[in-house]
C-alpha cells in the first residue's frame, strides 16, 4: 500500500526559524520520521546544517536513503531524543535551533507491521525501538487492571478506562490477545454502542494511550526540552508540535518553567536564577485551514516556540 507523510506546519516553522537560519548554524530535528522536516530546512536553509534524531532504525535509514542527495549536511542519530545531551554538547555554541514533531509517522500506522493501527491485523508490539523494552503484547496481557486502568486514562484519557481494563482481564483468561484487531474489537465490546463517536474509532485512545506507555513517550519529552535549552546558543529557538493536550502542557510547562527565572527554589538557588529563555508563542500557533484540509494529521497540531536569551 502506498503512504506518505505530510510534514505539518511547515509556513509557520518556516517562519519561526528564518531569523536564525545563518550560515554555519546546526539545526536539530529530534523527530527525523521520513524526513519531511528536514528536507524542507535543507532545501530553504542553504547553510545550515542538520543533526537528525531517530529512535526507529527501519524508518531512519528510509530518511537516509530519501535525504543521501544532501551529502554532509545532515547527520543521522539512531537514539531517543532524550539523549541529545550526550551527543551535543561538543556542538552547543553552533546549535541554533530544535525542531520536534512529537509522536508517529505515517509508516508506523500503514507500514511498520508493528499494531499501531487498529484498522489492521498485526502482532501488537508497537516499539519505535523493537531492540528495547516491553512491547504493547505484554502490557496488554500482564498488567494489572488496576495498571490497565491507569494506563488507558492517564495516556488516552479514556473515560471508558475502568471499564475496557475490566473486560479485557475477562477476556485474556480466556485466550491471549495478540493482536492489534483483537485489540480493537475488544474495545469496541466494551464501550456502550450509544456511546460510540461518530468519525472516531473506539479504540482510538486505547491505542494512543498503549504507544504512549510502550515508549514512555512523556518522559522523553520532559527529559528533552530542558537539555535543548541548556544546549541551545543565545538566540537559538525551539520549535515544538504536539498532536494531544498530554504532549502540550509538558511543552507549555518547560517552557514557563524556563522563562521563569528560578526554579529550584531552595534557599540557596542552585539555577541560574534568571530566565533563560522568551516565549514567542503566548499562545500555540495552530494550523490554517486549507492545511487541515488536505492533511487529516494537521488537524490537531498545536506548535510553541521559544527563543533562548
Ligand atoms: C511525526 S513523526 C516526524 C515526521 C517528520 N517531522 C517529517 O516531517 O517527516 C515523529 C517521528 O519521531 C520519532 N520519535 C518519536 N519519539 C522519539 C524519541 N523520543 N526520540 C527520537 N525519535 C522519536 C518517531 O519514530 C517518528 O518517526
Amino acid at each position: 500500500m502506498e503512504y506518505s507523510h505530510v510534514p505539518v506546519m511547515w509556513n509557520e516553522l518556516r517562519f519561526f526559524l528564518t531569523p536564525v537560519a545563518v550560515s554555519g548554524a546546526v539545526f536539530v530535528d529530534c523527530t527525523l520520521g521520513e524526513g519531511g522536516h528536514s528536507r524542507l530546512m535543507l532545501d530553504e536553509f542553504y547553510g545550515v546544517k542538520i543533526v537528525a534524531f531517530e529512535r526507529d532504525f527501519e524508518i531512519m535509514n528510509i530518511a537516509k536513503a530519501r535525504l543521501s542527495g544532501y551529502g554532509d549536511r545532515i547527520e543521522f542519530i539512531n537514539a531517543n531524543f532524550d539523549a541529545i545531551e550526550e551527543y551535543l554538547s561538543g556542538k552547543r555554541d553552533a546549535v541554533r535551533a530544535f525542531v520536534y514533531d512529537f509522536g508517529i509517522s505515517s509508516f508506523h500506522f500503514e507500514r511498520s507491521g508493528r499494531g499501531f493501527s487498529f484498522r489492521d491485523d498485526e502482532p501488537l508490539d508497537m516499539r519505535l525501538n523493537e531492540r528495547s523494552g516491553i512491547c504493547a503484547r505484554d502490557i496488554v496481557n500482564r498488567a494489572s487492571e488496576m495498571e490497565l486502568t491507569e494506563i488507558f486514562a492517564n495516556y488516552g484519557q479514556e473515560r471508558w478506562a475502568k471499564r475496557i481494563a475490566r473486560f479485557l482481564c475477562r477476556v485474556r483468561r480466556e485466550k491471549p490477545v495478540e493482536t492489534s484487531r483483537e485489540l480493537a474489537e475488544l474495545v469496541l465490546r466494551a464501550i456502550p454502542v450509544r456511546y460510540h463517536v461518530k468519525n472516531i474509532h473506539p479504540a482510538t485512545r486505547v491505542f494512543q494511550a498503549l504507544r504512549i506507555a510502550v515508549n514512555d513517550e512523556l518522559s522523553a519529552i520532559e527529559k528533552s526540552l530542558p537539555a535543548a535549552i541548556d544546549i541551545l546558543a543565545p538566540g537559538g529557538r525551539i520549535c515544538a508540535i504536539s498532536f494531544h493536550s498530554l504532549e502540550d502542557r509538558i511543552v507549555k510547562n518547560a517552557f514557563r518553567r524556563a522563562a521563569r527565572g528560578c526554579t529550584c527554589r531552595e534557599e540557596q538557588c542552585r539555577c541560574t536564577g534568571v530566565p533563560r529563555i522568551s516565549i514567542l508563542t503566548k499562545k500555540p500557533a495552530v494550523p490554517v485551514a486549507p492545511e487541515i484540509e488536505h492533511n487529516k494529521r494537521a488537524r490537531s497540531a498545536r506548535l510553541r516556540v521559544a527563543e533562548k536569551l
